[in-house]
């Protein structure tokens, strides 16, 4: 019903995808495959609702009042089957600016957070910005299942570190494990044993393929898990340049504090943003099962093209629409590699050392674009690998 394969252009929009292009890979020649966001437009509903609200015309000071927060809980419950209380969501600009805040406002003992590499780069930043270490339980990757948490790892940096934190990522970017409920318990009770707690970044919860997302405080036998939900819907609807997103925190203590350290720092999302997600939440479902569909087979049309690539290997993401491709078969050093991508095969894939431990000679693949043009930056990443371009 609604069309993913029509290019819009993107350039000269201030995209960062589009328009930072020579900065990261020294061309503006490369079809971008990089930052999460997707190439299409939000669903029409969104835009409707948006252009609604321009027209209104008046942007004053905006609360977010009950409405958005009744969107946020319906949508939990319709979808993941979880009753949330409108008062344990907390709105912010962001799910990263959430992360640094909760950090720093709930720093308590050790003054270090643990992070499960290869993992979405910033999260090394926002521990160090806020005055933490880094503990490494890095993810553990098998020929036959992939890759899985190293549960033994963790028990013993916990016990060894006393950490205070961990910040989790479920589903995970960038290797598309969506992790199972055993695990999720397994790790909670690990860290609730312990009084870690948990920072579940759950943004790419909405995408999950032949497979179901289980937020992770939702399976907690407890009231008030001491676990801080970030999530948006940001990357489901595409509207991360918008800026909304939310936590929840169901335990008050730790609502609390959260809050009290956005006091002054964090404006409440603008109306627009509240609008969009309203929109999204209220009257985007179809469309988003849609785009489900689009990237359920763009995924299939990746894997065919790279099943063909000697020495490249892909995890098959059951859930974002990222792809980690392993190189390490191709016997190619990185920047190797990188000079085939970038400069032949003009396909600007993001390098995965950024991600951390276990990234060195992986390259993550953005499948949110325009088959076409994800089959041409694949068909040539084949052509240059063989030495044809
Ligand atoms: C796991 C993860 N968390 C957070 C973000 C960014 O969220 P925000 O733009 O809301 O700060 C991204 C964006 O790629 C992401 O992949």
């Amino acid at each position: 019903m609604y069309d993913f394969d029509r290019e819009v252009d993107r350039r000269n929009t201030n995209s960062i995808k589009w328009d930072k292009r020579e900065e990261v890979f020294n061309t503006a020649d490369v079809i971008p495959l990089w930052v999460a966001d997707a190439d299409w437009p939000t669903a029409p509903e969104v835009i409707e609702a948006l252009q609604q609200r321009v027209d209104h015309g008046v942007f004053g000071y905006t609360f977010a009042g009950e409405e958005y927060k009744k969107a946020v809980q319906d949508w939990y419950e319709r979808r993941y089957g979880w009753r949330i209380r409108k008062d344990w969501i907390v709105f912010l600009n962001g799910v990263m600016p959430g992360m640094h805040l909760a950090l720093r406002s709930l720093k308590k003992n050790s003054f270090k957070a643990l992070i499960q590499p290869p993992v979405y780069f910033p999260f090394f930043k926002a521990v160090r910005k806020s005055g933490l270490k880094v503990v490494e339980n890095p993810l553990q990757y098998k020929e036959d299942s992939g890759y899985i948490l190293d549960l033994d790892d963790l028990s013993a940096k916990i016990n060894n570190q006393s950490p205070d934190f961990l910040l989790f990522c479920s589903p995970h970017n960038p290797v598309g494990r969506v992790w199972e409920k055993e695990e999720l318990l397994a790790v909670y009770e690990i860290c609730q044993k312990n009084g870690v707690i948990i920072i579940s970044d759950e943004i790419h919860g909405d995408f999950v393929f032949n497979k179901n997302f289980t937020p992770l405080a939702s399976i907690i036998p407890k009231d008030q898990p001491e676990i801080i939900t970030l999530s948006s819907p940001s990357k489901s609807f595409n509207i991360a340049g918008l800026q909304v997103a939310y936590a929840i925190i169901p335990e008050v203590g730790l609502r609390r504090s959260f809050k009290n350290s956005l006091t002054g720092i964090m404006p409440h999302p603008g109306p627009l943003a509240l609008e969009a997600l309203r929109a999204a939440y209220r009257e985007g479902e179809d469309w988003l099962e849609d785009q489900l569909q689009y990237l359920r087979d763009n995924i299939r049309a990746a894997r065919e093209i790279i099943a063909e690539i000697p020495g490249v290997k892909a995890a098959e993401p059951e859930g974002t629409y990222l792809m980690w491709l392993d190189f390490s078969g191709t016997g190619l050093k990185e920047k190797e590699i990188e000079d085939k991508l970038y400069h032949r095969a003009r396909a600007g894939l993001q390098p995965g050392r950024w991600f951390g431990t276990g990234g060195s000679k992986f390259y993550r693949l953005n499948l949110a674009t325009s088959r076409k043009r994800l089959r041409k930056a694949l068909k040539n990443i084949a052509e240059s690998l063989s030495g044809g371009l």
